[in-house]
């Protein structure tokens, strides 16, 4: 996958990855670090793995073939939260401005027109599900919310989305 690793190698990645980290310093949970973003992106492709949809996704987002899939999967889980930090200092919704931010990122790494559109609309959409959106997002918007480990979080039951059962590894046995 190397234009996942030219993606996980560039400065401007790293630098945002660590403008979250920086901000996030005092935090005890839900960090969007570096951990969280791979955490993401090896859980959407497990998803996508565990119902045969990798075929189904190609088409779906006209890709090229099975490494492309794969890469978009990756790219997208690294990058959904890269806006965080820009959230902490604006007060706009991070999913908007990661959105914008791997719209940049993305071609650096060799990503083509069509997989930049497919990823950042993924990132875009990940916060909130809908009927309407797409493979990938919805893939995401799951993933993230298992990548969670609420049973060991002492703030899990001040957090809404723990008490809605929105989050938590313990989805996986649904
Ligand atoms: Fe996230």
């Amino acid at each position: 996958m190397k234009r996942v690793e030219a993606l996980l190698t560039d400065p401007l990645y790293l630098e945002y990855i660590q403008r979250n980290t920086s901000i996030e310093e005092e935090e005890k949970f839900c960090k969007h670090d570096l951990q969280h973003m791979i955490d993401v992106a090896r859980i959407t492709y497990i998803l996508v793995l565990e119902h045969q949809d990798l075929n189904y996704y190609l088409k779906e987002a006209n890709l090229s073939g099975k490494l492309a899939a794969k890469e978009t999967i990756y790219a997208a889980g690294l990058l959904h939260d890269i806006g965080k930090w820009q959230e902490y200092r604006t007060g706009v919704d991070h999913a908007s401005l990661g959105a914008r931010l791997a719209h940049e990122l993305l071609p650096r790494a060799f990503f083509n027109d069509k997989e930049v559109e497919v990823v950042c609309q993924a990132i875009y959409e990940h916060r909130h599900i809908s009927k309407d959106m797409s493979f990938l997002g919805e893939r995401l918007h799951r993933a993230d919310n298992l990548s969670r480990a609420c049973l060991q979080c002492e703030a899990r039951h001040r957090c809404v989305k723990f008490k809605n059962k929105e989050v938590g590894a313990y989805l996986l046995v649904y």
